[in-house]
């Protein structure tokens, strides 16, 4: 039985405020949450049993999954206290049905959108005899990452810090957070702690001469920790740039049947407009991730904005990179700098922020 976990214990905080009531792996792209993409995926790839590593807002994981009647069983292994990457894989592999010691675990980052093919990777496991195989991916700047660099058969030589000059650049190769473990391996990783796989046992397993293999391929792949990376994450599965067997076809947005969107309005971009939104006339939403029940009103504008759920954008506002939380009300002709969060609940009202030098008159008597 080939058998998964995923970590999804973390509390998402670069994708706040929308993490502030839903963890960062149930949030929607490309019309489903996020995990239910990463759970197709594992299905496709033969997986039937996957365990959840579970933190904060546990409870909602078995809330979306309760009435999951696909075949594949599903377990939840939850952390009082967040044990860290490391320590939540040794706190899940408690909840794996068995295999031998050899057996091969995939562990899942649960919130990296990648192309990789899971079939091969575990294949590539098995003919190395590894006691871990890591995805790799390149990045064209590696300078934000940790660097992974390997030798000619693969084998990993090293884990490195950000490198901070460019002769520390010894490779473009970075941990794309997708895992194959050696059981045994895996069963070995402190039970007691907080540990990071990261920072403590990969480095740990190369020092002691372990079979730590890297698997680089250049397929899509891209974190969604960061809002912008969010929404273009699902931008791109809408239009087919990444894939999931839950999005049948590529298509310029993703339109739920009970939104209504006015014939002038203009969708675009692998934007997803969610249930029983309303998209005004001129509204143009490229890019962008519009939530269920919001409102847009006429002539606003949306790029590469997340609007969370039950808001309002008023007429003629714009958004830029923006995230808005949910029931938050933001009044007609308001141009927000770029890269805002807007709390959950905030109000702004009409005519409230410009960036530009068109402010209105003033309201007041002088
Ligand atoms: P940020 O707070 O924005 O950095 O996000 P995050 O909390 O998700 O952290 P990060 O992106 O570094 O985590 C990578 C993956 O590991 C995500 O899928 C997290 O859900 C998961 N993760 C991180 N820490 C823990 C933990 O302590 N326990 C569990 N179960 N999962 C974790």
């Amino acid at each position: 039985m080939q058998e998964a976990i995923i970590l999804v214990g973390g509390k998402g905080t670069r994708l706040r405020p929308l993490t502030n009531h839903t963890p960062k792996p149930l949030l929607g792209v490309a019309g489903s949450s996020f995990i239910r993409h990463q759970i197709a995926k594992l299905m496709d790839a033969g997986v039937e049993h996957v365990v959840f590593a579970t933190s904060y807002l546990a409870g909602l994981f078995e809330d979306e999954f309760k009435d999951f009647s696909q075949n594949l069983e599903i377990s939840y292994a939850v952390e009082e206290v967040p044990l860290g990457t490391g320590g939540a894989i040794r706190n899940a592999a408690r909840l794996l049905r068995g295999g031998s010691a050899d057996a091969p675990v995939l562990v899942l980052n649960g919130d990296i959108l990648s192309g990789l093919d899971l079939r091969e990777v575990l294949e590539r496991h098995r003919a190395r005899d590894a006691d871990v195989t890591l995805h790799l991916t390149r990045v064209a700047d590696p300078r934000a990452f940790g660097l992974v660099p390997t030798d000619g058969s693969g084998r990993v030589l090293s884990f490195l810090e950000k490198p901070k000059t460019a002769e520390e650049c010894v490779t473009d190769q970075i941990n794309a957070g997708c895992y194959v473990f050696r059981r045994s391996v895996l069963d070995a990783i402190p039970a007691d702690r907080e540990v990071s796989v990261e920072q403590e046992t990969f480095p740990q397993l190369v020092a002691e001469g372990s079979r730590v293999f890297g698997h680089t391929t250049d397929d899509y792949w891209r974190d969604l920790g960061t809002p912008l990376a969010f929404v273009h994450g699902s931008a791109d599965l809408v239009t087919g740039r990444a894939t999931s067997p839950l999005v049948a076809q590529p298509a310029e947005a993703l339109i739920h049947p009970t939104a209504t969107v006015d014939p002038t309005a203009r969708v675009t971009g692998g934007s997803t407009v969610g249930p029983r939104a309303v998209i005004g006339p001129r509204v143009v939403v490229d890019r962008s991730i519009v939530a269920a029940d919001v409102t847009v009103d006429e002539g606003a504008l949306i790029h590469d904005s997340v609007v969370d759920h039950d808001s309002a954008i008023g007429s003629g506002t714009v958004l830029r990179e923006t995230v808005v939380g949910c029931h938050a009300h933001i009044g007609a002709d308001n141009e927000l700098p770029p890269q805002l969060r807007l709390s959950c609940g905030i109000r702004i009202p009409a005519q409230g922020v410009r960036v530009s030098g068109s402010a209105v008159a003033c309201p007041s008597v002088h």
